[in-house]
């Protein structure tokens, strides 16, 4: 059985397993996973080889109930790179159990990829940031307070795992991987895209945060605050696939006397990032064999 999916608890091996299954006749495979986030799915357009399927077709998966989300998995190419790109992903403030939440994402890691990239839209904490800027992700501070993983494996430290690896996350010192955000990072430089690198707070949602919270976030370092990415990237690491965190800043974190900030909003400045997010991800992509992972 695929090594993944073994590590995975009795009711949620066949969940995975069916919908894996499912796709692998139907020809998904792929190197490296991208997950699409607010107003960023349009990126498929700039990849080749498209074959894409509903989520609403998938077994066991579902539609995110968030409009501009649009529920599709997508197998391709990217600079020639076999991608498989989640078009649209499910939040935690939709109330499903992490089962539902996170079987997208372990799906692609069962289908194969070692890599993924895990795209958001999200507030811009750190006052020099503005809208239409990308973050390469560094760390994060998951603001969920409980464990999205918890009975999803067979061991909740994973097989193999002996006492030292309590408080690692899959046995290894990052989460995000170090060698590819740098990679990340050179890869904008090269291109010509602007780019930072911070610390993303993950925040439960759906409300925007209020003052008192952007303070918080501020004080405890954090550059970008969004309500995704944290618990897709705790399950990619748990499974050996390295993530790669970019966020998409659509607006700066609201403040008393700032107008209300609407979904619109946010999905508008991600289109408008759109070219460049393609020209980041596709200077990118074919540099991931080249990186050292840790
Ligand atoms: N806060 C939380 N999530 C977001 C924001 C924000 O300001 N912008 C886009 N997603």
């Amino acid at each position: 059985m695929n090594a993944r999916l073994e590590q995975l608890s009795d009711a949620w091996r066949d969940q995975v397993g069916e919908a894996a299954a499912w796709l692998r006749v139907r020809g998904f495979a792929g190197r490296v996973g991208l997950v699409l986030g607010s107003g960023l799915g349009d990126f498929v357009d700039a990849l080749e080889d498209v074959h894409a399927v509903d989520y609403a077709d998938i077994p066991g998966f579902r539609t995110p109930s968030v409009a501009e989300h649009r529920g599709r998995l997508v197998c391709a190419r990217a600079a020639g790179v076999p991608v498989i790109v989640m078009q649209g992903r499910l939040h935690p403030y939709e109330g499903l159990p992490s089962t539902l939440l996170l079987l997208p994402a372990a799906v692609m890691a069962c289908l194969g990829v070692e890599v993924a990239v895990v795209t958001n839209a999200a507030g811009g904490l750190n006052r020099h940031y503005v809208p239409g800027d990308l973050m390469a992700i560094r760390d994060q501070v998951d603001l969920h307070f409980h464990d999205a993983l918890r009975g999803l494996f067979r061991s909740p430290l994973g097989g193999g795992a002996v006492a030292a690896d309590v408080g690692r996350v899959g046995g290894v010192p990052h989460l995000y991987d170090p060698d590819l955000a740098r990679c990340l990072v050179e890869a904008a430089a090269d291109c010509g895209v602007p780019m930072h690198a911070g610390t993303y707070a993950s925040m439960y949602g759906p409300a925007y945060e209020t003052k008192a919270e952007i303070g918080m976030l501020r004080r405890l370092g954090c550059d970008a605050v969004g309500m995704s990415t944290a618990p897709e990237a705790v399950l990619l690491r748990r499974l050996d696939v390295a993530p790669v965190g970019l966020s998409c800043i659509t607006n700066p974190a609201r403040e008393t006397g700032q107008p209300e900030l609407s979904h619109q909003d946010v999905v508008e400045v991600g289109n408008q990032v759109r070219d460049r997010l393609a020209r980041l991800l596709l200077a990118f992509l074919p540099r991931v064999g080249g990186a050292q992972r840790q």
